[in-house]
């Protein structure tokens, strides 16, 4: 038994020279190997090293903790061996393997074990940041689709589409950064009998509309008009379903209207995107169009589809979630026979989107609103049931709350209206513009900067808060210069371009860039090292920010890291007068400020912010 206990063998850390090393998952291989090494009578038992960050309450400076002792004790209870928590966490920590990364261990009240790390690890973590540039942490490249913005044509993206959109670019970063294949696709609602109506309401309005394309600049007054036909008027109806059996059928008079309507709203969406930096390719509802056929005929031979009695002609399919769920796929739309056509839906556009991208990539990201997590659910489960998804793919239904005005209600204009997000992006801009402060600036600079705050601010308000909860769109709060916001992230790291830019330096002849890639990063005063520890826990932040989609966990981690940066900045001047009236420059101060510089801009690039160099 002594032979095989991992204490002998010293701990070897797979350091590799392009990526950035996630901490925390090597406390945990450390701590597991412990635990395993104390606890034979454990066997091939589950153990937990429930390794966590100790939170600001707790009095202690270790970067990790573990309190995995008091549930061992209950594990080794059930095996007849009865031990006390801080017995147990004794025993594994003295059985950690030897490695040189860890300095020590405490262990606290019950069985708290507070572990700390190496200074100088933390220097050679920091020293790899500053000479290298920030990396991403290592991993196996996979491709991945991410479904979001996916607005509907003809309508106005409204602010439930902008969640998704910021939501979805945000984790499309995260994903590119850390390796992955990427496709980023907008799902566009660009199909069904609404085009129909689009589509012959146009011929009518516009008899040359091929000759002479006309610009409608109110879609959505067009829709409502051709809606309201469409409700009304007894001979439009049988115009519209011929409209939609040719649209299905590709036939190029009908198409060439088709995406003339498409092209007014694919204009519009394109100036959001423009404005905020969203980068989304479209392969809307048509694209699955022909695939629809293929998937109704499996569902229909794997016998899955039912006839609905409640309505002729309409065919519907239970998930194997349906005891939770309750409501059925509606495969097959009952209107569709009438007029000479097979009627699919939404679902059956999804189940094609589902069967498709699954055989695409290995893991299918959908950042869509909450309320539609009862229509995913469905249809991953039938993807699953059909095989179309296999176990080892991975799809997400990245859900998030709605977005509530500062009365606790759904966000609207004040005359109840919901509000244009070309409104809400003025507005923003407006109010950035009246807070930020002045200086000697272009006022093209200056537009920059006011730009770069109001969109930053409002997405960051939104990645900030926790996805799937309901949050309050504030411009006051969002545009605070203190708390959890963008602007106070974004003057912190404008005070780290004014430090480095002190014209001390200059006259010294010290030139900070073309030091950094070979400057050895020394830690002594507490702040410096409390700084390192924040700093080394980047790529952890991000993987576990990647492993739940949640980005308010890097948003959270940049903030603390802001504070503490905060607190070093007070107390660790890098330019000092002398009493002798010299001035001394801390070279290796100043690179603990361009390092926190560089992981403050790679984090605000993956939720989409622009950085500002001055205020
Ligand atoms: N167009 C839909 C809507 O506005 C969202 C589409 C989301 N993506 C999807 N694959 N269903 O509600």
């Amino acid at each position: 038994e002594a032979a095989s206990a991992p204490k002998a063998a010293k701990f070897a850390l797979k350091d590799s020279p392009n990526h950035s090393l996630d901490l925390m998952s090597v406390i945990v291989e450390l701590v597991t190997a412990g635990i395993r090494a104390a606890f034979p009578q454990l066997g091939e038992e589950p153990v937990d090293a429930l390794v966590s960050v100790p939170s600001g309450k707790v009095s202690t400076d270790a970067m990790y903790q573990s309190n995995a002792a008091m549930r061992l004790a209950a594990q080794l209870k059930a095996k007849g061996t009865k031990m006390p928590p801080r017995e147990v966490a004794a025993a594994f920590t003295a059985a950690i393997p030897k490695n040189d990364i860890i300095s020590g261990y405490e262990i606290a009240g019950p069985g708290f074990v507070n572990i700390d790390i190496n200074t100088s690890f933390l220097e050679g973590v920091t020293t790899k940041l500053l000479n290298k540039g920030v990396l991403p942490p290592e991993h196996t490249k996979q491709p991945v689709i991410v479904d979001f913005s996916s607005p509907n044509i003809a309508k106005e993206m409204h602010v439930g589409h902008l969640r998704s959109t910021i939501i979805g670019e945000s984790i499309a970063r995260m994903l590119e950064y850390i390796g992955h294949d990427v496709q980023r696709v907008n799902h566009v609602g660009d199909w069904g009998t609404p085009f129909g109506m689009l589509i012959c309401h146009l011929r009518d309005k516009f008899p040359n509309f091929q000759s002479e394309p006309p610009s409608i600049s109110d879609l959505q007054g067009f829709y409502k008009a051709a809606k309201k036909r469409f409700d009304e008027e007894p001979e439009f109806k049988p115009r519209v379903y011929e409209a939609v059996v040719k649209l299905q059928a590709h036939d190029p008079e009908t198409i060439l209207a088709w995406n003339l309507v498409c092209d007014v709203s694919r204009r519009e969406f394109q100036r959001i995107y423009d404005r905020l930096d969203i980068d989304v390719k479209e392969k809307g509802e048509s694209f699955y169009q022909d695939m629809m056929v293929e998937v109704v005929k499996q569902l229909e031979s794997a016998g899955k589809l039912e006839e609905d009695d409640t309505a002729p002609g309409r065919k519907i399919a239970w998930s194997s979630v349906k005891k939770e769920t309750k409501v059925p796929l509606i495969v097959v739309k009952s209107d569709g026979a009438r007029c000479g056509m097979t009627g699919y839906t939404y679902d059956t556009s999804d189940l094609a989107a589902l069967r498709y991208r699954a055989s695409q990539a290995t893991w299918l990201v959908y950042v869509v609103d909450n309320g539609q997590s009862t229509h995913f659910q469905n249809v991953f489960a039938l993807g699953r049931d059909m095989e179309w998804v296999s176990p080892k793919h991975r799809v997400d239904h990245v859900g998030f709350g709605v977005v509530l005005g500062e009365d606790g209600k759904r966000f609207k204009t004040r005359s109840g209206d919901t509000v244009r997000l070309k409104d809400l992006l003025d507005e923003g801009v407006e109010r950035a513009g009246a807070a930020a402060r002045t200086t000697e600036m272009t006022p093209e600079q200056r537009a920059r900067m006011v730009e770069a705050i109001a969109y930053g601010c409002i997405k960051y308000a939104d990645l900030s808060h926790n996805r799937t909860n309901d949050y309050v769109f504030s411009y006051d709060k969002m545009l605070q210069d203190k708390g959890n916001t963008a602007v106070y992230l974004l003057y912190a790291n404008t005070r780290v371009h004014s430090i480095l830019r002190n014209p001390e330096i200059a006259k010294q002849n010290i030139d900070i860039d073309a030091l950094a890639p070979s400057h050895t990063v020394t830690l002594t005063h507490p702040k410096e090292i409390k700084i390192a520890k924040y700093l080394a826990r980047f790529p952890e932040v991000l993987n576990r920010t990647i492993d739940t989609l949640m980005p308010h966990r890097l948003c959270d981690y940049i903030y603390e890291l802001t504070n503490v940066f905060t607190e070093f900045y007070q107390e660790c001047y890098a330019v000092q007068k002398q009493s002798d009236g010299s001035v001394k420059v801390d070279v290796n101060r100043l690179m603990l400020y361009k390092s926190v510089g560089m992981v403050l801009e790679q984090a605000f690039h993956l939720l989409g912010i622009r950085a500002i160099e001055a205020i």
